[in-house]
């Protein structure tokens, strides 16, 4: 009980994150990301990951109840996975398809502290939540990839998909991207790459 008003303080007069995402995933009010309609969409990420780095290592931000790891790649297809989420109870549940490669972490995406460097960062449903998103895209490129690395977007479509398209635009490059549509959503999945300009001048 004590917990549940601690949340809903938290949820509705501090407007915390956290707190509303695990009321929200406690409510079952995303169960539905678990079921068959919203794969292929998941599907589409493993397949330009296969294409462009394949075995590489992958982030995945908005890791959810970890459905890319457990129910796409099955633990196979990267040589490591780090899955986070700024939900520790969501994260909690995708803790049991951990292995040996393949990790979850409770974390923010604007402000997480990148420890290496990933071919292939994924923001995977979650880069609309961002308050800031040519930050976070910027934070991404600047402290979270590879040189060479892939960042792969999945974005339903809404009234601010252009803006968002837009953003990403001015940073990088669209290497492809794939439409998925079924009765519940539409989604564009994209993969880009950075345009990293002063490499590119160093070469000039
Ligand atoms: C719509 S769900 C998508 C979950 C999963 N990617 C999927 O497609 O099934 C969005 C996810 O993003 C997470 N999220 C929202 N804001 C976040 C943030 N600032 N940092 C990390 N995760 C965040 C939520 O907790 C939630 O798990």
């Amino acid at each position: 009980m004590i917990d549940k008003i601690k949340n809903f303080i938290q949820r509705k007069f501090f407007r915390n994150a956290q707190a509303r995402w695990n009321h929200q995933y406690a409510t079952g009010q995303w169960d539905g990301l678990k079921e068959v309609v919203e794969l292929e969409r998941q599907q589409v990420i493993q397949t330009f990951f296969n294409q462009f780095k394949p075995d590489g290592s992958l982030l995945e931000f908005g890791c959810g109840f970890g459905v890319l790891p457990a129910q796409v790649f099955q633990s196979k297809g990267y040589s490591k996975y780090l899955g986070i989420d700024v939900s520790d109870f969501v994260v909690e549940k995708a803790q049991s398809f951990a292995d040996k490669r393949t990790f979850f972490e409770v974390g923010d995406m604007e402000n997480y502290v990148f420890r290496e460097k990933w071919d292939a960062i994924v923001l995977n449903e979650c880069i609309y939540y961002a308050k800031d998103i040519p930050k976070l895209i910027t934070h991404c490129l600047k402290n979270g990839l590879k040189t060479d690395g892939v960042l792969i977007v999945s974005s339903h479509e809404f009234k601010r998909s252009a803006a968002i398209w837009n953003d990403l635009n001015q940073q990088m490059t669209l290497l492809d991207s794939k439409i998925v549509e079924n009765e519940r959503s539409r989604w564009r999945i994209a993969i880009l790459k950075p345009f990293y300009p002063e490499i590119q001048r160093i070469k000039v």
